[in-house]
């Protein structure tokens, strides 16, 4: 089975737990031979959006780009995850109305609290604190989604089956290679 493109279009807060599931998706999927993409806000942020801020405008260009880049991607049969904030829902469906089913929404949901809690980076303190501003479910809006095509609650779930979730989506989708019998 040749890699079917498809975009693996994760949103949710800082902190929700993006990177951990995209990057043990990863791992899976090059055990059974798929290739795949990142696209990580922060590693967006250093260098094709390097200079962009967090005002509306700026997420919305960085939020665009990394579309783009995702739709080039998949439409040449690259599998891709993105995994950025991505908090304005108009953006998301600009996203969805250009990848067609090729789209694939998935909330990674954490309350503030939850994220806050975990505050592996320590910006929620700063936020708190009011010395990062526009932080995003703090000072900042967070537009959930309403009709994601996968929900993943890591309050409830670990890392692995999240990731397990994702990758039996993705079989059921006939998108990716099965596993390999070991
Ligand atoms: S997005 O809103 O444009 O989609 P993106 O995912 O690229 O955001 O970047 C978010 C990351 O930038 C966060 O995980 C955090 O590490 C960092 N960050 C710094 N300032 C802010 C802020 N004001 N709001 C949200 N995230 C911020």
């Amino acid at each position: 089975m040749s890699d079917k493109g498809f975009t693996l279009w994760f949103t949710g807060l800082s902190g929700s737990g993006k990177t951990t599931i995209s990057e043990l998706l990863a791992t899976e999927l090059a055990a059974r031979g798929s290739k795949l993409e990142i696209l990580d806000g922060d590693i967006v942020r250093e260098n094709l959006s390097k200079g962009l801020g967090f005002s509306k405008e700026d997420r919305d260009t960085n939020v665009r780009r990394i579309a783009f880049v995702a739709d080039l991607l998949s439409r040449n049969g690259t599998p891709v995850i993105t995994a950025a904030i991505s908090p304005y829902k108009a953006i998301r469906d600009e996203a969805r109305e250009n990848m067609g089913d090729r789209f694939i929404e998935v909330y990674i949901e954490a309350s503030v609290d939850a994220c806050a809690e975990r505050d592996v980076k320590g910006l929620y303190a700063k936020a708190f604190s009011g010395e990062i501003k526009e932080f995003t479910g703090v000072s900042d809006p967070y537009e959930a989604p309403e009709n994601p095509e996968v929900t993943i609650k890591t309050e409830e779930e670990e890392p692995a089956e999240s990731a397990a979730k994702l990758i039996a989506y993705l079989e059921v989708r006939e998108l990716i290679p099965a596993a390999v019998a070991s």
